[in-house]
């Protein structure tokens, strides 16, 4: 099975004595797990917090991007010069400006494409890019710059893009690699050992990141140094890119983000809007803004891709799993992405014969990136229903034929087991919570509304790696300040770790100052994302946290005469064990006075050597379905999470919340609609793109944290929580539909349009 995307490269683990992993384990604690408030949270809601959006640099040039509004197309030329004559116009940029022929898409084989590529592969492929003194002149000047377009056959359906005469996307066709095949076992022995087979094809569409946040870069030079404030999950990734395009030192490139509005995987990367804000502000030697629109943001900066799933999956009349196969095809647009979306069907259940057989193909549209739980969601839709259709089959009530299926090693990685498995937890607390057996029993109603409940399991499959690091600075009148360079997605992140220090440091929350994500001031840190944000930089925090409340308790030891192993530390203040008159408050210690600051550095170590540290999922959903409009309502729903420690509890429950909602878009109403006639996307826009609102969330939603207290993944306990919280969600309530009405939708999303259509064929319509 193909590795994950780049973004979860790893690196060397630590020197040894340096990093976090000769600390105990916690125990109970004070402040982590506790549910409070962001510690941005004033800026974030009152608007003063600074977003990359939101900088204005004296001088400073607005940009904006001409593109393609072809689905596929060849530049013939490009007239630029009544743009250049614009009144404010101060560079225009394309394919053939000295300077800007830059690779792009670059892989082992060479650059696919390039910044400005004549060769248009999907709608919205930049063409030209202007700066002028504001966004309306930049904007006006895009209009009257003239391109000659040869127009070019294009294919937008996958199952069409491997045909002898479906026009290539790339020189050498449309097979983005060759078919990846997993096995392991004997499939044809596990089918014919199976007391019930199913088998169904299932398609997903194409979801849209839309964060909140839209993408964009401002970039200013001094001299040969830049910097660039981006909207990024990770400013070190985007250093070495601007870096190397520019062949700068690592050190002359410093890139900032202090806050940003979401990003779900479409924010790893330099994007072309930030290399064109980075160009133009060297073209002009002035600062440059260049920040998409809503409406690009649908084009080109990525999705989740759509992909054609059939699933066979054989099951013992005791539910025992004894095959599964499952042969995917995925469409990643017009340039390559690399995550599988095959991995749940390998390493969910424990299941001794199974085939995996992965195709993707080039088409000409937007271009896939990772997107929370690249390849998760889909194959779950695809393994989640099988599971459900199996159960009915052989008479099993859901949640017992998954819990008759649970492994403890993970199969993929040669059997090695998990340092803790919450599932069968989350599946029996969850069903507890949800009243899952008297749910099961309830009429489904015989009038136009039908209820029905439904269920799905679910894991992460990538595990966090070294290598974090942080400082922790305590100052002479007891506050501190933590630095990390990790980015904070709007997750909490900047309140999780500092919580981690007021726990290490028994100091309040609001005596921490963070400085986080800043290639030019702070600690390396990974790119946020993967669910990995908080359990590789915590623990790293942590590690520098402890370092300063040893130095802390060694300089309180010699000044107070004791033995440093009786002292503790609570409320900012020294105290001794079976001593309560000694409370010595840390202003009050000398040489810390006498020193400024106590500091030190912290690293994460590795994972451990011949275990699996992985977060766990079941999720339950009761809906209402209208038999006669189609419309289905999530009335209430239960996520019973295994992601280790609850780091804290608000933003854990917001997290869950977030990923239900994402989710069940996902399942109803989200996808991108791209014309046959023309292979452009018909709903690029907030209004037509369906995203899940408030109105859509139901009102009735139990977070239940399922912490199996596990002392080995890290030495926080804490598995990651982003990505299983959209994991199954979809599948949970494509169940609960099927539940309510005996209609399976095998096709996502499950639109009024296409619910009111199987209804009717069904004969169930209202
Ligand atoms: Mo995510 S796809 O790791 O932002």
């Amino acid at each position: 099975m193909r590795a994950m995307g780049p973004y979860f490269a790893s690196s060397a683990a630590p020197e040894a004595g340096k990093s976090d992993t000769a600390l105990a384990p916690w125990g109970e604690t004070a402040v982590v797990g506790k549910p409070l408030p962001r510690v941005d949270a004033a800026e974030r809601v009152s608007g003063s917090a600074v977003y990359t959006l939101d900088l204005q640099l004296p001088g400073m040039l607005h940009a904006a991007i001409l593109r393609c509004p072809h689905a596929h197309a060849r530049v013939k030329g490009v007239d630029t010069s009544r743009a250049e004559a614009m009144p404010g116009v101060r560079a225009v940029l394309t394919a053939s400006t000295p300077g800007a022929a830059i690779p792009w898409h670059v892989t082992r084989k060479g650059a696919l494409s390039a910044l400005f590529d004549p060769h248009c592969r999907h709608e919205g492929e930049e063409v030209a890019a202007v700066a002028a003194d504001t966004p309306y002149q930049a904007y006006d000047a895009l209009r009257v710059i003239s391109v000659e377009y040869d127009i070019l056959p294009f294919v937008s359906d996958p199952e069409r893009a491997l045909d002898a005469d479906a026009p290539a996307v790339h020189e050498g066709g449309n097979l983005q690699a060759p078919t990846d095949v997993y096995e392991r076992g004997d499939l044809q022995a596990g089918f014919a050992a199976a007391d019930a087979i199913v088998e169904q094809t299932y398609r997903t569409a194409v979801q849209i990141h839309t964060p909140m946040e839209l993408h964009g870069s401002v970039a200013r030079w001094d001299g040969d140094r830049l910097t660039v404030w981006d909207t990024t999950q990770g400013v070190f990734g985007v250093r070495s890119q601007l870096a190397q395009m520019f062949k700068l030192p690592l050190s002359s490139v410093r890139v900032i983000s202090h806050y940003m509005g979401g990003g779900f995987g479409s924010k790893f990367e330099l994007g072309k809007y930030g290399a064109i804000a980075a160009l133009l502000a060297r073209t002009t030697g002035r600062p440059v803004r260049c920040v998409l629109t809503r409406e690009e943001s649908f084009l080109c900066v990525g999705n989740r891709p759509s992909n054609v799933i059939t699933v066979k999956a054989g099951a013992k009349r005791d539910g025992t799993l004894t095959a599964i196969e499952a042969r995917l095809k995925g469409p990643v647009g017009a340039y390559p992405s690399s995550s599988t979306s095959a991995y749940l069907v390998a390493d969910l259940y424990q299941c001794p014969n199974v085939r995996t057989e992965e195709t993707d193909v080039y088409i000409n549209a937007g271009q896939a990136r990772p997107f929370r739980a690249p390849g998760f969601p889909p194959c779950s839709w695809a393994l989640e229903q099988t599971l459900d259709a199996l159960a009915e089959k052989i008479g099993l009530d859901p949640v017992e034929l998954r819990l008759k299926n649970i492994p403890t090693v993970s199969q993929l990685r040669n059997n090695r087991p998990y340092t803790s498995t919450g599932l069968a937890a989350c599946l029996r607390e969850g069903a507890k919570a949800f009243g899952w057996s008297a749910a099961r029993k309830h009429p489904r109603g015989r009038g136009l509304l039908r209820r029905g409940v439904g269920v799905a399991a679910g894991m992460w499959g990538y595990p966090g790696e070294p290598n974090a690091s942080a400082i922790v600075k305590l100052f002479a009148d007891g506050s501190a300040n933590l630095n990390s360079g990790a980015s904070d997605l709007g997750t909490g992140t900047k309140t999780v770790l500092a919580q981690v220090v007021a726990e290490e440091l028994s100091i309040p929350l609001d005596r921490i100052e963070v400085e986080n994500a800043d290639t030019g001031t702070t600690q390396y840190a990974p790119a946020s994302g993967g669910s990995q944000t908080v359990l590789v930089n915590a623990p790293a925090v942590r590690a520098a946290a402890a370092a300063v409340k040893a130095e802390l308790l060694a300089i309180a030891a010699d000044e107070l005469k004791r033995p440093a192993a009786s002292l503790l530390l609570r409320n900012g203040a020294v105290e001794a064990a079976g001593d309560p008159g000694l409370h010595v408050p840390f202003p009050e210690l000398k040489e810390l006075g006498r020193r400024e600051v106590l500091m030190a550095v912290g690293w994460r170590g590795p994972n451990p050597a011949t275990k699996v540290a992985l977060p766990f999922v079941a999720q339950f959903a009761e809906v209402e379905v209208d038999t006669t409009t189609g419309e289905v309502r999530v009335v209430r729903f239960v996520a019973a999470h295994d992601s280790g420690r609850v780091m804290n509890r608000l933003t854990y429950e917001s997290q869950v919340i977030g990923g239900i909602n994402m989710g069940i878009g996902y399942a109803l109403t989200e996808q991108r609609v791209l014309d046959r006639q023309t292979g452009k996307m018909v709903n690029a826009n907030w209004h037509d793109y369906k995203l899940a609102t408030a109105m859509d969330a139901p009102a009735d939603v139990i977070v239940l944290p399922i912490d199996p207290h596990d002392t080995e993944c890290n030495t926080t306990g804490a598995k990651g929580l982003g990505e299983p919280a959209t994991i199954p969600t979809a599948s949970a309530i494509a169940n609960a539909v099927y539940d309510a009405i005996g209609v399976r939708v095998a096709d996502s999303p499950i639109s009024p349009m296409q619910l009111a259509a199987l209804l009717a064929k069904s004969g169930t319509r209202g």
